[in-house]
């Protein structure tokens, strides 16, 4: 656990207190850590909520730091190496145990002896326990294995032509034990060293110090200092350049996007330092932005140090940087407080919404972070009637995962539910009140784990605790209940109220195609025209505004996704070829399911399922996963 004692790197005193506090647990005491008895005590009070999608049994032995050595074998589509553990353990521990999936485990040594070990049966999801013995005192324990090909955590692109093969990993929530056996829960966290071994003319890339340019030898060597839960655990291996566009902020894409990549996310710099004016020292040291093959199924990962983001962001006009602000406020909200549990998601996604759109408006103004929380609440209603009646208690942001996939909390509740959650508290005290409180809650709990009971209580006694503030925001509503509680933030947008005018008089007859501003209104304006089109919007109607406007070659992938999904709705078959392509190469689900899920609705299942057999093997297992099930595949 004193690793982090040797560490000069960070920039901010609290957050340095804070890392020696908290460096694996929950309510970890502020012990010396070298005392066995400090060190019982400390395990003792370490008792954190159960999580109920790992096996790891972090009260008894729980791992804190991570030497990984590994090979990436691309013909054999494996990683194969060893992982060897810090540990600290209970006086009484008899064992410990890590979360595997389709790994093969080929051998265990503990304090470098060889051990024993056994997995478990596999259960739906959370894969096999491994468990291995251990005697009082243990203090590293090594693990040497292999992935498995068809590993769901793991995307390996095939080389095409001269582009070279690409790697990447996506381990949010429950997939980094596809890739590696690991403690696979959010609430506990290690720090890491790795040497990675990927072929000639690849870079090596992951959550930690990278590389900035290639090694001849395929051979590269990473450290991450801060402890981190496996959720953040990332690697990818393409052939990447590298360039920096701030004093801490850096681009990586391959050669055919690193010029695009560059001007579209120059503005980092810009982001980082409006994120800390607003809620701390960023804690990470640097924040740099990999962008992968489109088949990533994520707009982006904050992975922590660098970001992996999908290229449908890179528009050449810079108006879909707000996913950047949003990876980059991870860095507070998820990566230094992290949910405990995957039931106690929205702690991650409500506040990083938020946070997103504070930098937003520092860097571009409240009319564009106003826009985007009108669409944000759009989106919000459209989710709650969509599950509303289907499952009532996944729009509570509680949730109760257990035996479920927990991807399935990834909905517009945790995200947009509670956004306006922690709006309307910032309302109620007042922002400056709120900002303080804010930075302080980051502060306080930076690197450990929260779940949402404790951030009940922890309101209670703080920003909350005046009866009356707390009956006006009414807590139990918001956390517990479902729908949209009535005391909601209203957002408005005289812009987006424009739109709204706009499109009403223009399906009314009332104006002209031509007469229509399309090309006055920026992003999010275009995006709210195309996506509330009525579904049944005629051929010719979509035909004048094709024409008018062109939108079949926007840069704007968002607009263009607005669009398609249309023209599937009203059988717009201009656009059906531009659909296929956009379908075979992107492999973003949030793009996919509304596209696929149109051809369902509408009849056109033949062209779903030709479409999806042609595009299936390109996309990744979380994509195939939800994919797989609207189309009923087989
Ligand atoms: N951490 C999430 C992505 C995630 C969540 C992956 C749950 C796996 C399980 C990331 O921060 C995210 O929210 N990405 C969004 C973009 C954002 C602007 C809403 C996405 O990828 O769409
Ligand atoms: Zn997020």
């Amino acid at each position: 656990m004193n690793q982090y004692h040797h560490s000069g790197r960070f920039s901010g005193l609290l957050i340095a207190a804070a890392i020696m506090l908290a460096s694996c647990a929950d309510q970890a005491a502020p012990n010396d850590s070298t005392t066995p008895s400090a060190k019982a005590q400390r395990i003792a009070a370490m008792k954190q909520v159960t999580d109920q999608h790992s096996f790891a049994r972090p009260e008894e032995a729980r791992i804190v730091h991570l030497d990984w050595s590994a090979r990436i074998d691309f013909d054999a589509r494996t990683i194969s190496g060893t992982a060897t553990y810090d540990i600290e353990t209970a006086a009484d521990a008899q064992r410990i145990v890590f979360d595997t999936h389709e790994l093969t485990i080929e051998g265990v040594s503990v304090d470098g002896q060889p051990g024993e070990f056994s997995l478990g049966d596999a259960q739906p999801f959370l894969g096999r326990p491994l468990s291995i013995p251990i005697s009082t005192g243990a203090k590293k324990v090594a693990i040497q294995y292999t992935s498995d090909p068809g590993a769901d955590a793991l995307l390996w692109v095939e080389a095409q032509g001269d582009k070279a093969p690409f790697l990447f990993t996506q381990s949010q929530a429950i997939l980094a034990r596809t890739w590696i056996p690991v403690q696979d829960s959010p609430g506990i966290r290690f720090s890491y060293d790795a040497d990675v071994q990927v072929p000639e003319g690849l870079m090596a890339l992951m959550s930690a110090e990278n590389p900035t340019a290639m090694n001849p030898d395929g051979r590269y060597s990473f450290k991450m200092e801060q402890p981190i839960p496996a959720y953040l655990l990332a690697l990818a291996a393409g052939q990447v350049e590298y360039r920096d566009v701030g004093e801490r902020c850096a681009v990586y894409a391959v050669p055919e996007l690193i010029d695009a990549a560059a001007y579209e996310f120059g503005e980092m710099e810009q982001l980082l330092l409006a994120a800390e004016e607003l809620y701390g020292t960023y804690a990470w040291d640097r924040y740099d932005l990999l962008i992968l093959p489109a088949a990533f199924p994520f707009g982006g990962m904050e992975n922590p140090r660098l970001t992996f983001a999908t290229p449908t962001i890179i528009a050449g006009d810079r108006s879909l940087v707000a996913l950047v602000a949003h990876e980059l406020a991870h860095s507070w909200s998820g990566n230094l407080v992290t949910n405990a549990t995957w039931d106690d998601f929205w702690l991650n996604e409500g506040f990083t919404v938020y946070f997103e759109q504070r930098i937003m408006e520092a860097v571009y103004g409240r009319e564009t972070s106003e826009m985007l929380a009108t669409l944000s609440y759009q989106g919000l209603v459209d989710e709650v009637d969509a599950i509303q009646d289907l499952n009532p208690d996944d729009t509570h942001l509680k949730l109760h995962l257990q035996g479920r996939n927990p991807d399935d909390g990834m909905t517009a509740i945790a995200y947009d539910k509670g956004y306006f959650f922690i709006r309307l508290m910032e309302e109620t005290v007042g922002r400056a009140r709120f900002d303080a409180w804010l930075s302080d809650y980051f502060a306080t709990y930076a690197f450990k784990g929260m779940d949402t009971e404790r951030f009940v209580d922890y309101l209670k006694t703080t920003l909350l605790s005046d009866p009356t503030t707390l009956a006006a925001v009414n807590l139990d509503a918001w956390i517990y209940g479902p729908g949209l509680p009535p005391n909601c933030p209203s957002v408005s947008s005289p812009r987006i109220q424009n739109v709204d005018a706009a499109l009403a008089a223009w399906e009314a007859g009332e104006t002209s195609t031509a007469d229509l501003p399309w090309n006055d209104w920026v992003y999010q304006e275009r995006y709210r025209f195309l996506s509330n089109l009525a579904d049944d919007t005629s051929v010719e109607r979509m035909t004048e505004l094709d024409n008018a406007w062109e939108i079949g070659a926007t840069g704007n992938n968002e607009i263009l996704f607005a669009w398609m999904e249309q023209a599937v709705r009203s059988g717009y078959q201009p656009a059906y070829p531009r659909l296929e392509s956009f379908l075979i190469e992107v492999g973003r689900r949030k793009f996919l399911t509304p596209l696929y899920r149109a051809m369902k609705e509408t009849d056109q299942m033949d062209m779903a399922l030709a479409i999806y057999k042609q595009a299936r093997p390109g996309y990744h297992a979380v994509a195939t996963g939800t994919m797989d099930e609207l189309l009923s595949w087989d």
